[in-house]
């Protein structure tokens, strides 16, 4: 394949990665958005396989690449959990990361990289090679943190070693020292030992980073790697004078920032003071924090009959899914409910909080999944205020996205955080298996209140008894 032909084909891909974003911005077109992806990623790979840069001894081997890759990504997509997916996405991003590392070194070391080049390209050569690996060794390290902490195997609790903002700061200062003596070496040897060093400083800086950063911050976490992997991604472009990749990697990495920026008005925090760290300590212990106002009073439980009695009586009913309903496979069933409800006339709506579950749109997927209607899916500014004329409001696993108590408690982990205002609906019943507190393990005062109810047991059991119920 020519090199003209290659750009063409380049520029074809380009395109369709933006339509793909534009298509992934709304649930209704995701699905074409993932089609001009993948085309877009297919021609991609062919043109850069078959153009002029792949000899015919390469070939061989980036195919034998392919097929291991593709048939582990294969594997992946059909096994992993969708309640996993937020750490599968953080492992990913940590295998981008490893990708820009391992090219800066190998481009460096490369001693056909400079030829041809003027000593003012070859030294921006060596800046993009600095600043590929510090980019991808910080989204190496701080994505497998956050694979540990999103999986468990890592506490949650923020770690705030003391001064830990100056020995951030020592360590820029150092990794700028490190680049003087690596951009001033006079060899490619003398050179090693700065560029060693600095990937050293930016693994460590990868790790103390997200883990200074507390459990109910990780939303923004994830988004904010998957912006780094972006840049990474076009760091790694730079170097290997890939103009798609370079274009893709900004479209990744300014995408990621937009979303942790949207995700961080979604949980009323600035972004600075996320990456700052300390928010948070997550777990599933409630946090008793001091002073914070402790939940009173008595909680009623309700049966699947009454359940069923309630929406049997109620005109209008909202439906605000959570975490716990990923986590039972509710889906298909809240939807049965939803058809057989609005068949008899009422009005059904689902209630999306942009963090509800555990990564951006999980519960917009899930619904999708089940076939439920997108114009009865609004997203919380849409639907908040229409609680108060609503008669039951159904909370289906979900637990901080409902709490009154970012809104009533300033003392409370999760204060000022917007949430759904169910508790202003005339009945609330609330669905899950026990007392327990949320991700952000914080109480949650509606339990208690006078106008809610608790429908102990799995999201799916009680949903199947709760239909059932109402057929009969
Ligand atoms: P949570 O506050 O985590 O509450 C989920 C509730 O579901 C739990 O209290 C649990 O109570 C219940 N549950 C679990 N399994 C269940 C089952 N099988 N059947 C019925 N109930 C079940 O979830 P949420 O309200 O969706 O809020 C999301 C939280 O996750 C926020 O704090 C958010 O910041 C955080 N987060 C969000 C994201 C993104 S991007 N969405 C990413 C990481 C973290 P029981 O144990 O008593 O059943």
């Amino acid at each position: 394949m020519s090199g003209n032909l290659t750009t063409v084909a380049y520029i074809a891909a380009t395109i369709l990665f933006i339509l793909s974003l534009g298509g992934l911005s709304n649930p209704e077109s995701s699905r074409r958005g993932n089609l001009y992806g993948m085309i877009g990623m297919t021609i991609a790979v062919l043109a850069t396989i078959l153009g002029p840069r792949v000899s015919a001894g390469g070939i061989a081997w980036i195919a034998a690449a392919l097929v291991v890759g593709g048939a582990l990504g294969l594997y992946l997509a059909r096994t992993v959990q969708m309640t996993q997916m937020p750490e599968l996405v953080a492992f990913m991003h940590s295998l981008v990361g490893l990708v820009a590392v391992v090219v800066g070194y190998a481009s460096d070391i490369d001693p056909t990289a400079g030829a041809g080049m003027s000593p003012a390209e070859i030294g921006i050569h060596h800046v993009e090679v600095y600043l590929g690996v510090l980019i991808g060794a910080v989204t190496l390290s701080g994505s497998v943190i956050a694979f540990g902490k999103l999986s468990g195997r890592i506490s949650g609790k923020p770690l705030l070693l003391p001064a830990r903002h100056w020995l951030n700061l020592a360590l820029l200062l150092l990794v700028i020292g490190l680049g003087h003596a690596f951009l001033g070496a006079p060899s490619i040897d003398r050179g090693m030992t700065p560029l060693i060093a600095m990937t050293v400083l930016a693994l460590l800086f990868g790790v103390h980073m997200v883990m200074a950063i507390g459990g109910a911050d990780m939303p923004v976490v994830v988004s904010m790697l998957n912006s780094y992997s972006g840049w990474a991604a076009a760091a790694t472009g730079f170097m290997l004078s890939n103009d798609l990749l370079i274009v893709t990697g900004a479209l990744v990495g300014s995408s990621g920032a937009i979303l942790s920026y949207i995700m961080c008005r979604a949980m009323n925090r600035h972004f600075i003071s996320v990456i700052a760290g300390g928010f948070g300590g997550g777990g599933a212990a409630p946090a008793k924090a001091a002073g914070s106002a402790q939940p009173a009073g008595e909680v009623v439980a309700v049966s699947a009959q009454e359940t069923a009695d309630l929406l049997k009586d109620a005109a209008s009913v909202i439906i605000v899914p959570g975490y716990g309903m990923a986590v039972a496979q509710a889906q298909h069933t809240v939807y049965e409910i939803t058809k057989y409800l609005r068949e008899k006339g009422k009005n059904v709506r689902f209630a999306i909080h942009p963090v509800a579950g555990r990564m951006p749109g999980h519960m917009n997927v899930l619904l999708a999944e089940a076939k439920v209607p997108y114009d009865i899916v609004l997203e919380m500014d849409e639907i908040n205020a229409d609680f108060p004329g609503t008669a039951v409001a159904m909370v289906i696993g979900a637990n901080d996205i409902v709490n009154p108590s970012a809104q009533d408690d300033p003392t409370s982990p999760i204060a000022g955080m917007p949430v759904l205002e169910v508790w202003k609906a005339q009945t609330t019943i609330v669905m899950k298996r026990s007392m327990a507190s949320g991700y952000a393990g914080v109480d949650n005062p509606l339990f208690y209140k006078e106008n809610n109810r608790m429908l102990f047991g799995d999201a799916k059991k009680m949903l199947d008894d709760v239909l059932t119920a109402l057929k009969s």
